[in-house]
């Protein structure tokens, strides 16, 4: 079906080293897009840019809780690919929980900078290009965590919630321009950053037990909605949460 079709687009996705952002990376390119690469892992960047093929892709390196880094990620990838029509927020994650009122501010400050102010900065970056172009579709991935309770992750999920809500906004005050934002919301991923909860069978079976189907996601069924976000086939989606998480939130 040509509304799935990439063909001649480009695409920047931040986090394209592993996990979610390396299959969405991935995805977008087996449908036709060229794709920037971004990340601070260099040898893994270039794996995925390898299982890509390298005529189709380009490693545009930053650590995206850096405003400078960004700015050049995205004037590197403008250069590279010739213009951007698609941009994935993914790069995120957390590595500590802990309850509200044992949270230090430098961890809430940490958390926040790496899954909202990376966003805010890249949107902030990309806005001019795209609304310029009059085109473009910006895809933010958020978590269910943004949608449900999250005891001893309240950074995190607060984040979350921001990028879903920033995203509704943007939307909005772009739609007329013809550039679409929409948040991507997975529920539990098998990855790197959630190897700790495999690795705990109590924790497994609690986390996985409220999924009615009952599994853990993989990164490629995060990928295909993302494909869906990023083509035609969702001309007139915005300002959407597509929520991939096995039925999770509707339990
Ligand atoms: N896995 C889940 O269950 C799940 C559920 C809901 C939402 N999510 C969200 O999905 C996104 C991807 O998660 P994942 O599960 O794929 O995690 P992952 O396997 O840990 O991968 C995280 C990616 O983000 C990049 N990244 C992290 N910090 C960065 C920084 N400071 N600058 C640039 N890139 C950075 C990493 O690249 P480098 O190490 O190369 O920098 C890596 O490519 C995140 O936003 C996460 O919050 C995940």
């Amino acid at each position: 079906m040509t509304a799935f079709t990439l063909d001649g687009r480009t695409a920047l996705v931040t986090g394209a080293s592993r996990g979610i952002g390396r299959a969405i990376a991935v995805a977008l390119a087996a449908q036709g897009a060229a794709v920037a690469l971004g990340g601070r892992d260099l040898d893994a960047l270039e794996e995925t840019r390898a299982a890509i093929g390298a005529d189709n892709a380009v490693v545009v390196p930053a650590d995206v809780t850096d405003p400078a880094a960004i700015r050049e990620m995205v004037s590197t990838a403008i250069g590279a690919l010739g213009h951007l029509d698609i941009v994935v927020n993914n790069a995120g994650g957390n590595t500590f929980s802990v309850p509200f009122d044992a949270m230090r501010p430098d961890g809430w400050d940490k958390v926040l900078r790496l899954n909202l102010d990376s966003v805010v900065e890249v949107c902030r970056t990309v806005a001019p290009h795209l609304l310029g172009r009059g085109s473009g579709s910006v895809i933010n991935v958020a978590s269910v965590s943004a949608l449900v309770a999250m005891p001893g992750m309240s950074h995190y999920a607060a984040a979350k919630a921001a990028v879903v809500s920033l995203s509704r906004s943007l939307a909005v005050e772009w739609a007329g321009q013809g550039v679409r934002c929409n948040a991507l919301v997975p529920g539990w991923v098998a990855t790197d950053l959630t190897d700790f909860a495999r690795a705990d069978p109590k924790l497994e079976r609690y986390l996985i037990g409220r999924v009615p189907m009952g599994r853990w996601a993989t990164p490629e069924e995060i990928a295909g909605p993302a494909v869906f976000l990023a083509a035609d086939a969702s001309a007139f989606v915005t300002g959407h949460t597509l929520v991939v998480d096995g039925g999770l939130t509707v339990g």
